[in-house]
């Protein structure tokens, strides 16, 4: 008697683990970043990605640098590398406000995502960006910033000794800092679209 309860208790758990599965965990994890084969839709943001837009957004990045790229007969675009075929409309399906801009005292960052995928080169760069790019007329963003001992996360960036605010000085992130970059590396217009090249 005792021995069929304990069949019957984990029968009831079998079938309700196969079902929390089947038809709750499996298609939640494949639908979460659905994008098959042939669909011309961009991966929705994830939390951390609407962070960091808000945070370019504020900052006002949009200011120096566009999400556009032109077609082959309306500039050159992609012969500098911003991408392998220009942006469309489909590209900008999960974005609200479009970010497209309008001056490119920048580069293009519609495809920054693929050409620079180093966090730590992004968190440099938004520090101070002659630190990666000398002679860079960029704004830094130190405000994204903090000291180590005002804050700690138990990650610092490697900065050049010239470019530590103070000697010895060690350098954290913020959270602004680390979702923009989330942000930056989610810019990436390199899947299919059909009918284009
Ligand atoms: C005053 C204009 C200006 C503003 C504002 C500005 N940038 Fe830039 N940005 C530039 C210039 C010029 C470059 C090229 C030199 C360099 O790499 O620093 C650049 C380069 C970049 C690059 C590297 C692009 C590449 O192709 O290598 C990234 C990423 C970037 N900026 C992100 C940002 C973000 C994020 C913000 C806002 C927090 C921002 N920029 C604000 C002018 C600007």
């Amino acid at each position: 008697m005792m021995s069929r309860g304990i069949l019957m208790f984990f029968g009831v758990l079998a079938t309700y683990i196969s079902a929390l599965f089947g038809i709750n965990l499996i298609p939640k994890f494949m639908l979460e970043r659905v994008r098959p084969e042939g669909t011309m839709l961009p991966y929705a943001y994830t939390e951390q990605e609407l962070r960091g837009r808000r945070v370019y957004v504020r900052e006002g990045c949009v200011y120096c640098h566009s999400q556009q790229i032109r077609a082959k007969q309306n500039g050159s675009d992609m012969e500098r590398g911003w991408g392998q075929r220009p942006t469309v409309a489909q590209d900008y399906v999960h974005d609200s406000p479009v970010l497209l801009g309008t001056m490119r005292t920048g580069p293009d960052l519609a495809n920054i995502g693929v050409r620079q995928p180093s966090d730590d080169w992004h968190l440099k760069h938004l520090y101070n960006p002659r630190i990666t790019s000398p002679g860079s007329i960029m704004p830094p963003y130190p405000w994204l910033f903090m000291k180590q001992g005002e804050y700690d996360r138990g990650m610092t960036l490697d900065l050049p000794q010239e470019f530590a605010p103070e000697a010895g000085a060690q350098v954290i992130p913020t959270q602004e800092a680390l979702d923009l970059v989330a942000y930056l590396k989610s810019l990436k217009r390199n899947y299919k679209v059909e009918g284009l090249k």
